[in-house]
């Protein structure tokens, strides 16, 4: 099958995926440049971002991974955070910021950020290439947001429906027959 098939309209093309990712990596530079924060990359989603984000960048940063899981076997998110897998390093007294790919709820976040301030981070962020407001249930706001999405089912460029579609090189909206059957 091609993946490209599923896909209603193409969202954001990989061209102004790297337009978004040049402006968000300028910006990161410039506030953290003698920092050397710690860029937390929330699996699986946000790593494709992650890997294109650095590469943008020219100060000093470390990439540390966690894995959470908030949506157990429904389509929507519980509320329910879990943590699958941790840090290995501590984030006492270091800025912090977290690399998404869609707050959706925001649930997962607000979850890590209270989590991060009990670790007794210096500073913790939010950095996430998509915002889908919309759907929000959980007062938080990202400090650096690559583009607002509507609340529709947008896959691609690390984004899954059921594990697949992460590979596409751009974020599509995928035809309602594929979720709904
Ligand atoms: C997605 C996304 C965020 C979370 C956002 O991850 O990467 O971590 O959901 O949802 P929320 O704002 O409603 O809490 P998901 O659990 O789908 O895992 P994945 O990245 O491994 O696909």
């Amino acid at each position: 099958m091609k993946l490209s098939d599923d896909i209603e309209r193409v969202l954001i093309s990989a061209e102004e995926l790297e337009q978004i990712n040049g402006e968000l990596a300028q910006q990161l530079s410039n506030d953290y440049k003698d920092k050397n924060p710690i860029f937390v990359c929330v699996l699986k989603g946000a790593v494709l971002f992650l890997t294109d984000l650095v590469r943008k960048m020219d100060s000093p940063v470390e990439i540390e991974f966690m894995d959470v899981s908030s949506y157990g076997d429904g389509m929507e998110s519980s509320g329910d955070v879990k943590i699958l897998k941790d840090l290995d390093v501590s984030v006492a007294g270091r800025d912090v910021v977290f690399i998404e790919d869609i707050v959706d709820t925001g649930q997962t976040l607000k979850y890590l950020i209270e989590l991060f301030k009990t670790r007794k981070a210096k500073s913790v962020k939010i950095c996430t290439l998509l915002d889908k407001k919309e759907n929000r249930v959980a007062n938080i706001n990202s400090d650096y947001v690559g583009t607002t999405v509507p609340n529709e089912f947008v896959v691609g460029y690390g984004l899954d429906f059921a594990e697949k579609y992460r590979n596409l090189p751009y974020i599509g909206v995928l035809k309602p027959e594929v979720y709904e059957n």
